[in-house]
C-alpha cells in the first residue's frame, strides 16, 4: 500500500509521460479555469464531522443499476490509454478487477472493446465495464458499438454529450497533439476511421472529431439511442437541472454530471457546483459525478451532496503511467482508504448516513438557494 497523493503520482508520471502526452492528459480548454475550479471548489466545501460516531465498521459499499459494488469510485472514461502505458486500458480494465470496480471504456480507446472485455488479472478476474459512446454521423458506427458492447458484456452505456466539437486546448494546438504510429483508436477498425495520427503540427483529435462527430446530437437521438442500446443509458456531460429532467424524459437511467475535465467549455460552472442542482431537480435519480477529484475528502462531499459515488479519470492515467496496472490499483486503493479515514473521521458508517448537512456549501447558502 503507497503512502503517496494523487498529486505526487501525477508528478512521478510526468517523469514517464513524453510532454505533448503528458499535456494531453493534464491540460484543459482555453485558460483552464474550469480545469481549476473543479479542484478549489472541491476545498471551498467544507466538512461538518459529527462526532462520538461509533466507526468501528464502515460500510461503503453502492448499487449501482444491479452492480454491487464495494465502493463508491469507479474509473471515467479517459481516451488513448497506450500513451501512458503500453498495456494501456487492459492494464486499467485488470486494476478495476481486482479492486472489483466498473471500468468505463472510451469509444477513443487504444484497445477494442473485446480486448478489454477478455482482459484478465493474474486470479483470473475481469472487469465489469461500462462503454463510453460518441456519436458518429455515421449511425451505422452507433450501431456497430451498441451491439459490440452489449455481446462483450458491457453493463451501461455511458453517452457523452458535450462534446459536439473538441474544446480548444491550447497545450495540445501547440504541440500539434496526435497519435504516435503505432496507435490507433481500434474501436472504429471496422469503418476505416482508426487513425488520429497525422502530423500536420495540428490537433489531430480536434479535426477529427470536427469532420466525424454529429453537431446535430439532439433529446431525440437520446431517444433512439436508448432504443437501440439494449442496455441502461446514463449521460455524462450534463451540468443544468433542467437538462437532466430531459435526459430522463428521454429515457436515460441515470446522469453522470461532468464537464469532461474542464476540457470542453472553459469558465463552465464546476462539476461539484453543478452537483446539488442536479440532483435536486431529480431527486429519485441516480446521479454520479466526476471532475476534480484528487483526495477521498472530495469524494466524501460529493456523496454529501448527492452523487451515489463518483468516477475518477486524470488519477488512473497517472497511476497507468506511473506503475502500469499496479500503478492504477494504488490509485484506487489510496482513494478508497482515504474515503474510509474521511468517513470514520466525519463520524459516517455507512453511505446512507451520508447526507446534505455533513457539508457546508457556498455554492447552495443553508440548502435554501434553489438554482434550477
Ligand atoms: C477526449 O475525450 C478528450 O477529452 O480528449
Amino acid at each position: 500500500m503507497t503512502t503517496l497523493t494523487i498529486k505526487e503520482m501525477e508528478n512521478l508520471a510526468c517523469r514517464n509521460l513524453e510532454q505533448s502526452y503528458f499535456d494531453y492528459y493534464q491540460g484543459g480548454a482555453e485558460d483552464e479555469i474550469t480545469l481549476g475550479r473543479n479542484c478549489s471548489d472541491f476545498d471551498a466545501i467544507k466538512l461538518r464531522p459529527r462526532m462520538l460516531v461509533d466507526v468501528s465498521s464502515v460500510d461503503m459499499a453502492v448499487d449501482l443499476w444491479g452492480e454491487k459494488l464495494p465502493m463508491p469510485i469507479l474509473i471515467a472514461p479517459t481516451a488513448f490509454h497506450c500513451l501512458a502505458h503500453p498495456e494501456g486500458e487492459l492494464a486499467s480494465a485488470r486494476a478495476a478487477a481486482s479492486v472489483s470496480t466498473i471500468m468505463t471504456l472510451s469509444t477513443l480507446a487504444n484497445h477494442s472493446i473485446e480486448e478489454v472485455a477478455a482482459a484478465e488479472t493474474q486470479e483470473g478476474k475481469r472487469a465489469r465495464l461500462w462503454f463510453q459512446l460518441y456519436v458518429y454521423k455515421d449511425r451505422e458506427i452507433t450501431r456497430d458499438l451498441l451491439a459490440r458492447a452489449r455481446q462483450a458484456g458491457v453493463r451501461a452505456i455511458v453517452l457523452t454529450v458535450d462534446s459536439p466539437r473538441l474544446g480548444k486546448r491550447p497545450r495540445d494546438c501547440k504541440n500539434g497533439f496526435h497519435l504516435p504510429a503505432h496507435l490507433s483508436a481500434r474501436n472504429l477498425e471496422r469503418f476505416f476511421l482508426q487513425n488520429i495520427s497525422g502530423n500536420s503540427g495540428k490537433n489531430a483529435l480536434a479535426d477529427y472529431i470536427a469532420s466525424l462527430y454529429d453537431l446535430s446530437l439532439s433529446f431525440a437521438e437520446l431517444e433512439w439511442i436508448v432504443a437501440e442500446a439494449g442496455l441502461p443509458v446514463l449521460v455524462k456531460g450534463i451540468l443544468r437541472g433542467d437538462d437532466a429532467r430531459k435526459a430522463l424524459a428521454a429515457g436515460a437511467a441515470g446522469i453522470i454530471v461532468s464537464n469532461h475535465g474542464g476540457r470542453q467549455l472553459d469558465t463552465a460552472i464546476s462539476s461539484i457546483e453543478a452537483l446539488e442542482e442536479v440532483c435536486r431537480a431529480v431527486p429519485e435519480t441516480t446521479v454520479l459525478m466526476d471532475g476534480g477529484i484528487r483526495r477521498g475528502t472530495d469524494i466524501l462531499k460529493a456523496l454529501a451532496l448527492g452523487a451515489r459515488a463518483v468516477l475518477v479519470g486524470r488519477p488512473v492515467l497517472w497511476g497507468l503511467a506511473w506503475q502500469g496496472e499496479s500503478g492504477v490499483r494504488s490509485v484506487l486503493s489510496t482513494l478508497q482508504e482515504e474515503l474510509l479515514l474521511s468517513m470514520q473521521l466525519a463520524g459516517v458508517a455507512s453511505l446512507k448516513d451520508v447526507e446534505r448537512d455533513l457539508v457546508k456549501s457556498p455554492f447552495f447558502a443553508g440548502g435554501q438557494g434553489e438554482r434550477l
